[in-house]
């Protein structure tokens, strides 16, 4: 029986390229930079499945071009990069990889909590360019954490382990989302808020959002018009989910009273993005996921539900179960 073939969109960690190689005639685009579009295309034409980055456009001219395309495993937990329905219309299963990164996500969004609230960046960039000068009562205050209350906007894995974390600093844990989690407030203490409430009464608020049609843009004028103008707000999610103009202004009349920023709405960001200009901005170029561990346990998950799908079997974390549901009852499809 021929090998199936996949094609890898970037270079990843090598216990996940062993593996695939252990099962498929594989393809790699051996590179740090994102993968030419063109040469994606044409790579997706001979591939009955791809390993794709959040950076990859996985939409109905590729599927056009992948005749023989049967699993993308999407090597993040967000696939706003992918046509889901498009993927589904064609019966093509899409994968992503849950839980491997909830803590090292959760970590990312509360250092730049911590150093928003306590002007870290801003502090290592008096020191580093000789210009502190003094020590006084007044000198560089930032906002106290510690028995603050933390509003945090969604209440999935990565957001339950931002609320987690909080605790230790003796919080007030709220959280807002569609649907209230019974487990989270039962473990943790934490009251589910109505939006508005949320932005009013937090002293930081941490958005864990996916992006889609109904969370794009969620943060605007009004949004953080209601915010305290001693909050600290922080996106760990996606940029989509902020409109960015609406935050330069908001924090530039102080409220919120700063911002830590994993995610743009355009990535990378570019140099001349106001927002950087800012003293009360702390930014850093979407490394929620990014230390070894998480980013191999990430491609192996991603590798693990191409070796599964190819194989006949389920997918360990699919998104379109639909189309699970669509082959369990017409196994030849
Ligand atoms: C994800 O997995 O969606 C993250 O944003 C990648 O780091």
């Amino acid at each position: 029986m021929s090998q199936s073939h996949v094609f890898v969109t970037r270079r990843i960690p090598q216990p996940a390229l062993d593996l695939l190689r252990e099962h498929f005639s594989v393809s790699v685009w051996d590179d740090l930079a994102p993968v030419p579009r063109e040469v994606l295309l044409r790579e997706a034409a001979q591939a009955e499945g791809l390993l794709t980055m959040l950076s990859d456009r996985v939409d109905a001219t590729l599927l056009a071009a992948a005749p023989r395309l049967r699993v993308v495993a999407n090597m993040a937990v967000g696939y706003d990069n992918v046509d889901v329905h498009a993927l589904t219309q064609r019966g093509v299963l899409l994968t992503n990889t849950p839980d491997v990164l909830t803590e090292a996500t959760a970590d990312l969004a509360w250092a730049l909590l911590l150093a928003a609230a306590r002007r870290v960046v801003e502090g290592h960039k008096v020191v580093e360019a000789g210009r502190w000068e003094t020590w006084h009562p007044f000198y560089m205050l930032g906002q106290e954490v510690y028995g603050a209350t933390l509003g945090v906007v969604g209440a999935g894995r990565i957001g339950a382990a931002v609320m987690r974390r909080a605790l230790a600093f003796h919080m007030r844990v709220q959280y807002y989302s569609r649907r209230r989690v019974p487990q989270l407030e039962a473990a943790l203490g934490a009251t589910h808020c109505p939006f508005d409430e949320l932005l009013r009464s937090s002293d930081f608020i941490v958005v864990t959002v996916p992006l889609t049609e109904e969370t794009r843009g969620m943060f605007g004028a009004r949004e953080f018009a209601l915010m305290k103008d001693t909050a600290v707000f922080v996106n760990v999610a996606r940029g989509g989910v902020v409109n960015e103009e609406a935050l330069l202004e908001a924090l530039r009349r102080g409220r919120p009273w700063a911002a830590g920023l994993d995610v743009f709405a355009v990535e990378p960001t570019p140099k001349d993005n106001p927002l950087l200009a800012l003293p009360n901005v702390v930014a850093t170029p979407h490394i929620g996921s990014a230390t070894l561990r998480t980013r191999t346990a990430m491609a192996m998950l991603a590798a693990r539900n191409l070796v599964a799908v190819l194989h006949g079997q389920p997918p360990l974390t699919p998104v379109n179960v639909e189309v699970l549901a669509a082959r369990t009852s017409n196994p030849g499809a």
